[in-house]
């Protein structure tokens, strides 16, 4: 038996609330442990801000977007000055465990706890699906379908009006729920961060299309993808007050180059959060219960310094320390399976 802390933290995402309501099941009916949920991310943990999580607590919850403990943006510098509330924290509420469920720098701030001592299983999430030791993260499945949905609506749009629609999808460093979605989609060009784009070939990837007569056309673009160096003017916008990249908007700024250089109407369309929001994929809820499943299993059998992670089909335990070493991106064999990659 075991008191066992969770929490979310980073940006939210679909699937979140399946692995709080897996820990709390395997938790409380499997091993009887008792299971409490931090508030607002490592914010909960660094202010004792938290509740008691029992069956009730997460009725209902399996197919609901968002997480009902609450997240927040924690950078680990500013984790480091609280380490030591953090242990007395963890210390006088008798845990035996953490479970953080989170993005980079949710594990990044795991991995500084946990080397600092304290009992930890990470759980990894992203729309992104950025995270290298892990095949795939929850959230991502719901991501690329919304995005889908939204190409496949577009297409007629455009076609009616002929114009070049831009759409911007989400992923800062990488490209996955671009490449994804636009491959799912049948998008005519698709733009990633992974590579830099020459405005000169995607001018011509898309003329080509209106010179065979086609009548639209569809660019797919990561909202992080920026231009060669000297292609074209471009504003990358600089970082906010967290230091996270403000984007000046690639697909607005593409829209009004494509437009001139085709002489075609273009307009940028931004999905933006709507990406994050709502139910997850039946994909994503099975993948975030096995991964609450497994963070309960590894703690009862004492693997901290772990973090879940998909290894084909298998659930396994990679070290935190792995799972946050460099980011996953979209290899470029995967750019000539899609045909449109610039
Ligand atoms: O990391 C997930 C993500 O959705 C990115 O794709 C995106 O750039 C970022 O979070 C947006 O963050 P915020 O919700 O803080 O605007």
């Amino acid at each position: 038996v075991m008191r066992i802390g969770v929490l979310t933290s980073g940006g939210d995402c679909p699937g979140l609330n399946a692995v709080i309501r897996s820990v709390v099941h395997r938790g409380v009916v499997d091993h009887g442990d008792e299971i409490i949920g931090f508030h607002d991310g490592w914010k909960g943990l660094l202010e004792c801000d938290y509740r008691a999580l029992d069956l009730d607590a997460v009725n209902g919850i399996l197919a609901r977007g968002g997480t009902i403990l609450g997240s927040s943006r924690v950078r680990p510098e500013h984790l480091r000055d609280g380490v030591a509330r953090a242990k007395e924290h963890v210390a006088d509420l008798g845990l035996d465990a953490i479970i953080p469920i989170g993005g980079e720098g949710t594990l990044k701030a795991a991995r500084l706890l946990s080397d600092s001592g304290l009992p930890i299983v990470g759980v990894p999430k992203t729309i992104d699906n950025d995270i290298t030791s892990t095949d795939v993260t929850f959230g991502f499945d719901t991501a690329v379908g919304v995005a889908t949905e939204a190409l496949d609506r577009l297409k007629t749009t455009a076609e009616s009006h002929q114009r070049v629609l831009i759409v911007e999808v989400m992923g800062r460093h990488t490209g996955w729920i671009a490449l994804h979605s636009g491959m799912a989609a049948g998008a005519h060009a698709i733009v990633v961060p992974e590579r830099p784009f020459d405005i000169d070939e995607l001018t011509d990837l898309v003329g080509k299309r209106f010179a065979a007569g086609k009548k639209f056309a569809i660019v797919v673009v990561a909202e992080g993808a920026k231009p060669r160096e000297g292609s074209m003017e471009f504003d990358e916008g600089g970082k906010d007050v967290y230091g996270h990249e403000r984007f000046a908007g690639v697909a607005r700024q593409l829209s009004i180059e494509l437009e001139e250089r085709l002489g075609k109407e273009a307009r940028p369309v931004i999905l933006g959060h709507v990406q994050r929001g709502g139910t997850p994929t039946a994909y994503d809820r099975v993948l975030a219960t096995r991964f609450g499943w497994h963070a309960v299993e590894a703690a009862h059998q004492g693997h901290f310094g772990m973090m879940t992670a998909l290894r084909g089909t298998d659930i396994r335990l990679v070290p935190l320390a792995e799972a946050v070493e460099h980011l996953k991106t979209v290899p470029a064999e995967r750019y000539v399976e899609a045909e449109c990659v610039l």
